[in-house]
């Protein structure tokens, strides 16, 4: 059985901390499943840490989708949630339920995410009203990376921190089942976690959300182009990889590999009828 949107809101009640992690593809995704993580996010970082864009502003919803399909796959017990791109929900309510309802009817996803505090309040609603659950994501929105000058830390104002608690509040009235805090103070974080009653999940909101979300490329290392400030690297599979490819050329330029025990045998007698031939 699936975790639900209900457990979700219910590790809130109870006080059990939510750990969320993103994926991309299939084999990841089960491993992540298979460590017991309720929640798994399909994030359009995947535009930045898997094809190599700048930003997440080109991914398209056919990329998502195709990697949101991997996903569920690779998945039988978490809530695997679809990350809306840019300008995939912005242009009406018409074209957000439709791109909503693909995530859940053609990428099998569970749930939507999409940016956008008090703005996008409306949008969420009529989702959430079509029976599509919402994760709503506030503070740093990189798909409006122009409009806020850059990849930086949102809420240090008084007019922006009350502006988040606002966006917190709309969110959580529209039906949002959870809520990104990306890149905002801790103790802001923690204000608006006691002020909603539905989970926050934070990455760069400090240890005081109701959960925690992180790249998956960045905790094993994966992704070296830069390490953000709020990511641990757990592991650095990226120098493995190297070690491992380079240990491969090695071995295929100097002739010892591939040995017998990686190649297929043939029956003597077909070969020297062959030979004959
Ligand atoms: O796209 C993503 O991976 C995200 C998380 C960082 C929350 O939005």
């Amino acid at each position: 059985m699936r975790v639900t949107i209900g457990q979700i809101r219910e590790m809130k009640e109870k006080g059990k901390i939510i750990p969320m992690l993103t994926a991309y593809d299939y084999a990841t995704a089960k491993m992540i499943d298979e460590a017991g993580v309720p929640l798994i996010l399909v994030g359009d970082s995947l535009g930045m840490v898997v094809l190599g864009y700048e930003s997440t502003i080109p991914v398209t919803i056919e990329e998502m989708l195709h990697h949101t399909k991997a996903v569920v796959r690779g998945t039988r017990r978490a809530l695997v949630v679809g990350d809306m791109p840019f300008m995939t929900y912005h242009t009406s309510i018409g074209e957000a339920l439709r791109n909503a309802g693909r995530f859940i009817q053609e990428a099998g996803a569970q749930a939507v995410k999409l940016e956008g505090g008090e703005a996008m309040a409306e949008v969420v609603h009529r989702v959430v009203q079509c029976g599509i659950p919402v994760m709503g994501h506030i503070g740093l929105t990189p798909q409006s990376v122009h409009q806020l000058s850059g990849f930086r830390v949102q809420g240090k104002t008084p007019e922006a921190a009350v502006r988040l608690v606002n966006d917190a509040r709309a969110l959580a009235d529209a039906g949002v089942f959870s809520i990104v805090l990306e890149a905002i103070p801790t103790e802001l974080a923690r204000l608006i976690t006691r002020k909603v009653n539905v989970p926050t999940i934070g990455i760069g909101a400090g240890p005081y959300c109701d959960g925690q979300v992180q790249v998956i490329s960045d905790i094993l290392g994966l992704f070296t182009d830069f390490v953000p400030k709020h990511a641990k690297q757990y592991a650095r599979l990226a120098d493995l990889i190297r070690k491992a490819v380079a240990e491969y050329v090695g071995e295929v330029e100097g002739g010892s590999f591939p040995t017998e025990k990686q190649s297929h045998s043939i029956d003597e007698g077909i070969l020297a009828g062959l030979e004959q031939e």
